[in-house]
């Protein structure tokens, strides 16, 4: 197993030499910015509820005050939150590689705050609600999270239908252009740096796969993800590593 030195040396040096850049991200790389990720245990208000369990159509239907209020509880802690530094070191990687593509399995818009110019959400957005029965957009501003768990849902002013949030549940196909791009640029890439997540769920998970399979060098930055051979693997927190990275790399 390399030592972290070692995984830093080889992925400085990856960096370097880095033509065709993919930054694959998840829920790990805003934990630091206070948004708790899927495994994370919940704070007291929500601790007895399983994040997969709410983020279904399923579960929409059965109960829809108590899935809304959970994406509105998100909703909130996502306006309030702030970039951490591994958003602006992610932000500040396209100064140095200029054909870098940034995927995203977040629903939050902390990428876009830290600068990012172009972001690929595979899993739709918090600030993107539509109607449940027709679909239409729907232009939500304030949030109504407090101290508890049921909101119910505005309706919809064509249809009358429920307002879901925008972003993709278990079960539901992903957005196809941003599954497709995301797709090539894995493809295309020659080194994918994949950060904050467990790579668990599919199909966002395939595209690590993909680039390993196409020649890709592959880093990680997890505190706790396990190690896959050929991979370099950089144990620890993605705001320490990710400005760490650039600094000896560019600066
Ligand atoms: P997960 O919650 O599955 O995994 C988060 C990963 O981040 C874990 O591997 C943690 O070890 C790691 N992590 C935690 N803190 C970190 C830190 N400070 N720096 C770096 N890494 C850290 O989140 P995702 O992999 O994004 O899907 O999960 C993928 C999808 O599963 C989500 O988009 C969501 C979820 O259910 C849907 O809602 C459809």
């Amino acid at each position: 197993m390399q030592s972290n030195e070692e995984a830093f040396s080889e992925a400085v040096s990856l960096l370097r030499s880095s033509r065709w850049t993919v930054v694959f991200t998840g829920a790990g790389v805003s934990a630091e910015s206070g948004i708790p990720t899927f495994r994370d245990q919940l704070s007291s208000l929500w601790e007895q509820y399983d994040p997969e369990q709410l983020a279904t159509p399923a579960a929409f239907r059965r109960d829809p005050n108590l899935v809304w209020g959970w994406y509105e509880w998100r909703r909130a802690l996502a306006a309030n939150a702030r970039p951490n530094p591994a958003h602006l070191a992610i932000a500040a990687l396209e100064r140095y590689l200029p054909h870098l593509k940034l995927i995203t399995q977040n629903v939050d818009d902390l990428h876009e705050r830290a600068g990012s110019s172009h972001t690929i959400h595979l899993h739709g957005s918090l600030d993107a609600p539509r109607c449940f029965a027709c679909a239409r957009p729907f232009n939500q501003q304030r949030c109504v999270a407090g101290d508890t768990l049921h909101i119910p849902p505005p309706r919809c002013m064509h249809c009358n239908g429920r307002i879901r949030p925008g972003v993709v549940w278990f079960g539901e196909m992903l957005p196809r252009r941003e599954l497709q791009s995301a797709f090539q640029a894995a493809k295309a890439c020659d080194l994918l740096l994949s950060v904050g997540t467990s790579g668990l769920v599919y199909p966002a998970a395939r595209i690590p796969e993909i680039a390993r399979m196409n020649g890709a060098k592959i880093i990680h930055i997890n505190p706790e993800s396990a190690e896959v051979s050929g991979d370099c693997l950089l144990r620890g927190s993605a705001a320490t590593w990710m400005p760490n990275l650039i600094a000896k790399a560019f600066l």
